[in-house]
């Protein structure tokens, strides 16, 4: 598993994949926030939003983005990585006005925090979670999965997804395997958190009812990638060492062969593609 100093080596140049993981983020925010569908919060109470392993912050901004405007509400983004949380910060910096005109009620916090323990957030606090792509980047998927859950209230619903499936992860292991990264084989494989039944044992383990536990797949829309935001995603990604200094020409060849990675022209590139399991759980 990736330590905190890896995953802020990747938060350069995380953004090109984050517009692929946002739609998924999205999908995961409305089905948090629908239970919460009449509520708006109040200023003495207002609704409590968590969105954890939060990285450049696609989930919680969607949170913030499908609030009503009159909502009074907290957002509380957290990753253990300093620099994802860095560029979240200047991505708020961005929206900032936006944000106050449109929801003139909402707090967005952003906290370093591990996933596996967050003693600063009380038991029954949260009115919806997200976790989107975290689980299975823990290296103890349950004590994350205990931990989201013993934060929401009663009623409120959380969300985790993980991958079902993703082109990229087969194009790395690929590429890995061009320049001779020995390991490559291993690296195919994102983790036990992306088979259903897995991650059931894993609910089940962190004491999550299953009749609380939805699980649904998300087909992403393919999105492209151009051969240079591919480069610098390789060469800056602190999870990939094997590739810092790979060449763009082996890049471009390993995505024109026909493994349905794309193809290379004046209006085509890397086809970033893949669908996710999307875990929801409701607090009895
Ligand atoms: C694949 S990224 C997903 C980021 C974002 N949610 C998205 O969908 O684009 C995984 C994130 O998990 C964070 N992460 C990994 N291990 C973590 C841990 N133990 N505690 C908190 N965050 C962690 C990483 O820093 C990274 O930002």
């Amino acid at each position: 598993m990736a330590s905190a100093a890896e995953w802020d080596g990747a938060a350069g140049s995380y953004h090109s994949f984050a517009r692929f993981t946002e739609q998924f983020a999205r999908h995961a925010v409305a089905t948090a926030l629908g239970p919460l569908s009449t509520r708006t919060g109040t200023e003495e109470q207002p609704l409590m939003l968590l969105d954890v392993a939060s990285g450049t912050g696609v989930a919680a901004f969607g949170l913030i983005d499908a609030l009503p405007a009159n909502a009074w509400a907290t957002v509380l983004a957290t990753d253990f990585a300093e620099a994802m949380l860095g560029q979240l910060r200047a991505k708020a910096s961005q929206r900032a006005e936006d944000d106050a005109a449109k929801h003139p009620h909402v707090t967005l916090q952003a906290e370093r925090m591990d996933a596996q323990d967050m003693p600063s957030v009380r038991d029954a606090t949260m009115d919806a979670a997200t976790m989107v792509f975290g689980l299975h980047n823990l290296p103890n998927p349950v004590s994350g999965a205990r931990e989201f859950y013993r934060v929401l209230r009663p009623g409120a619903k959380g969300v985790i997804v993980t991958w079902h499936w993703n082109k990229l992860r087969e194009f790395i292991a690929q590429m890995r395997l061009e320049v001779g990264d020995v390991e490559a084989k291993a690296a195919d494989y994102i983790g036990p958190m992306t088979n259903e039944g897995e991650m059931r044992r894993c609910l089940h383990e962190a004491g999550i009812p299953d009749a609380c536990i939805v699980v649904d797949m998300v087909k992403g829309l393919p999105m492209q990638m151009s051969l240079e935001e591919l480069v610098v995603y390789l060469r800056t990604n602190s999870l990939v060492p094997a590739l810092r200094e790979v060449d763009a020409s082996l890049v471009r060849r390993v995505v024109s062969e026909d493994r349905g990675f794309g193809a290379w022209g004046d209006d085509s590139g890397f086809i970033l593609w893949g669908t996710a399991m999307e875990v929801s759980v409701t607090k009895p």
